[in-house]
């Protein structure tokens, strides 16, 4: 079976989607395709914060003003180092907010506007390889879910296929990348519970790192640091309360049944390439980020509105400048959110074997930030995003 598009795209997450979503809006067509079932990628629980860009961006244009009605702003959030809170003011120093709107939330908003809008959208469909990257007619070749083969030939092919993407390949052979991995993960839950406080708690605490965040009025999301290897069942629910409850002194958390579990693991990574002739990967096939600062889906969607504008160029006015420039605008913000995720991943958590020098000194640095304008204006430019 064979197909023929303008634009041929790998992965039906969020960078994936929104892309269509844009390309759409240009009239430029294309084909997604995602080896996971419509159930499996609504149902993936993913981190909840949004900038403000990304929420501007899903509103603008069209795509659900669920984000607005459900989601809900958040003006700050508060670090909490050695037990004193300190709340770091998002309008005061930068005018800018995020919204908490889970990730999941955004795929189901897309998806059924995509569908709405006639796309051609193929779940269960296995992407194998990337051919011809350098010609004018790049083709991926795919495994529909009945096994059989699919071939779509397309201008441009777009990798949005996550970190574990086949796109790749095609553009920089298996390893080629920046890597960093911590010696840390984790761990996540959901629970039926009220929100234990108004705002995000970032807790750098003498018991470890743990950060209180929230989905909705009646289910939140806490997680806590923990060795990379932890099972998730290896705690029962009451130990679970008491490792959170310790790591937060000075506030009370609202326990309830914990319905999901899992273990985040921590790494940075970025491409060598992220543009091979036609073949072009965005969001997590191109980089990774540690999850501290919620960084990883906001980052996919800078790349997809500096993607959108280069493929109009070139597929309406071939014009290929912008596709040309649009690695090296692309690694700018992605080189920035690395160091940002790096530094709040490095301000909050110690590493095993950690020293009394290597504790004392991150405290300083945690109050050099807090009780400082200049650090705290840093800190919610970069958590509210730096415009698009
Ligand atoms: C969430 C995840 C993050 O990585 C973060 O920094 C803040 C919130 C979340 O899942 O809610």
């Amino acid at each position: 079976m064979s197909a023929r598009t303008r634009v041929a795209i790998i992965g039906a997450g969020p960078a994936g989607l929104l892309l269509s979503h844009l390309l759409g809006r240009c009239g430029v067509e294309s084909i997604v395709i995602d080896s996971r079932t419509r159930e499996q990628i609504e149902s993936t629980i993913r981190a909840g914060i949004l900038e403000q860009g990304t929420v501007e961006i899903l509103a603008e244009t069209g795509v659900s003003d669920r984000v607005l009605t459900v989601g809900q702003k958040h003006e700050g959030i508060e670090l909490r180092v050695a037990g004193e809170g300190h709340r770091i003011d998002f309008t005061d120093t930068v005018g800018r907010a995020v919204w908490l709107y889970p990730q999941h939330e955004v795929l189901k908003d897309l998806i059924a506007a995509r569908l709405g809008a006639g796309q051609d959208l193929r779940f269960g469909t296995t992407a194998v390889r990337v051919e011809d990257a350098t010609t004018s007619r790049p083709r991926v070749i795919a495994k529909d879910a009945e096994g059989r083969t699919v071939e779509i030939e397309a201008d441009v092919v777009v990798g949005a296929d996550g970190s574990r993407s086949v796109a790749r390949e095609a553009v920089t052979g298996t390893y080629g990348g920046y890597f960093r991995e911590y010696p840390f993960a984790w761990f996540g839950i959901l629970c039926e519970a009220p929100p234990s406080s108004e705002e995000l708690i970032y807790s750098n605490s003498p018991n470890g790192f743990a950060l209180i965040s929230q989905r909705s009025p009646e289910v939140q999301r806490m997680y806590f640091q923990c060795d990379p290897d932890t099972d998730t069942e290896v705690y029962t629910e009451e130990q679970l309360w008491e490792i959170l409850q310790s790591r937060v002194p000075g506030t009370t958390l609202n326990e309830g049944r914990i319905f999901q579990r899992d273990v985040l693991r921590f790494r940075s990574f970025v491409a060598h390439e992220m543009r091979r002739g036609r073949v072009v990967l965005v969001g997590d096939a191109a980089h990774t980020v540690p999850p501290t600062g919620a960084k990883g889906m906001n980052l996919a969607v800078a790349d997809v509105i500096l993607l959108t504008e280069a493929l109009r160029a070139l597929l309406l006015d071939q014009d290929e400048t912008l596709l040309d420039a649009f690695p090296e605008t692309a690694r700018h913000r992605v080189w920035k959110a690395q160091h940002f995720s790096w530094w709040m991943t490095n301000m909050l958590h110690l590493e095993p074997g950690a020293s009394d020098f290597d504790r004392l000194r991150q405290i300083g640095e945690l109050r050099s930030v807090v009780e400082s304008r200049a650090g705290r204006t840093y800190l919610a430019e970069a958590y509210t995003g730096w415009p698009l």
